[in-house]
């Protein structure tokens, strides 16, 4: 059974990720999408919106997405089927029980993916492991997590350094690692990858425009008060006046004609050699 992920699927949580793409949220990837028949499995596809993109960029090939979400899982084959992407298969799973997936199989696939998965997890070295175990020789394992800590914005509203403590503690409280961006690759040297089979990179969110703050701003101001976040914050002690401090602030960014945030995405390539 996975752990309850921290932000739970409320729509606006889902809003943020149905807004990625490769070329936003995987550009990492895109040098090794060359060839077309590559069989690629996301782990932590979440609403599937990377996972249906990849699949269109290897028309020949197979993408296999996999979240412990039924909620999710269901959303991703709608997306696909919209799309009308068929090389894709959404199945609900967990990564530590991936022997209980049909079709996924110890060096199946030239590609393992992970998005924005690993910081939510409590093992995170184990789950990088079982990925190392599906991945063909010659294939790569692709992670990217963003660096909480690394967060900025302008102007330096007091309100969102409360925000981040706050959004870090309770993260740390069911033992993730929010700032686990930083030591991806030395969490794939302790899964057994050499340092020369590792690609290190790091890409930024920037969100500065009206549009992108109304988008960026407008997903933590709902979150802040109706997602999982706010069930957590509350069991942790803060009130109802907190949380609405927390929209306030991020209102306040929005409307703010020089106000931007930006954060830092962490990524690794690893190449399987041997
Ligand atoms: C931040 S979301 C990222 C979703 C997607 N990769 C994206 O970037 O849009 C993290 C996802 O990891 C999933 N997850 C949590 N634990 C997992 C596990 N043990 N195995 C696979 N996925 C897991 C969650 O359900 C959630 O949908």
């Amino acid at each position: 059974m996975a752990q309850p992920y921290l932000h739970g699927h409320h729509a606006s949580v889902l809003r943020s990720h149905e807004w990625r793409t490769v070329e936003n949220s995987a550009p990492h990837l895109i040098p090794y999408l060359s060839k077309p028949s590559l069989k690629i499995l996301d782990v932590g596809c979440g609403s599937g919106t990377i996972t249906v993109d990849l699949a269109s960029r290897v028309p020949q090939g197979f993408v296999y997405g996999i979240d412990p979400s039924a909620e999710v899982i269901e959303k991703a084959r709608n997306h696909a089927a919209d799309k009308g992407v068929t090389n894709v298969q959404f199945e609900v799973g967990d990564i530590n029980n991936w022997k209980d997936l049909n079709g996924v199989e110890e060096q199946g696939f030239d590609i393992v993916h992970a998005h924005q998965v690993l910081q939510h997890l409590q093992d995170p070295l184990g789950a990088t492991k079982e990925m190392k175990r599906l991945i063909k020789l010659g294939g790569i394992l692709a992670i990217r997590d963003a660096d909480y800590s690394a967060m900025q914005w302008y102007p330096d509203l007091p309100g969102l350094r409360e925000w981040l403590d706050l959004y870090i503690t309770l993260a740390k409280r069911i033992n993730c690692d929010p700032n686990i961006g930083k030591r991806l690759h030395a969490v794939a040297m302790q899964a057994g990858f050499v340092r020369n089979e590792i690609e290190t990179s790091a890409d930024t969110w920037v969100f500065s425009t009206p549009e992108e703050r109304a988008f960026w701003c407008g997903v933590w101001a709902e979150r802040a008060v109706q997602s999982n976040f706010k069930t957590n914050a509350l069991e942790y002690g803060k009130t109802e006046d907190d949380l609405q401090k927390i929209v306030d602030t991020f209102r306040e960014l929005e409307k703010a004609e020089d106000g931007w945030f930006v954060i830092l995405n962490c990524q690794i390539i690893c190449h399987v050699t041997a």
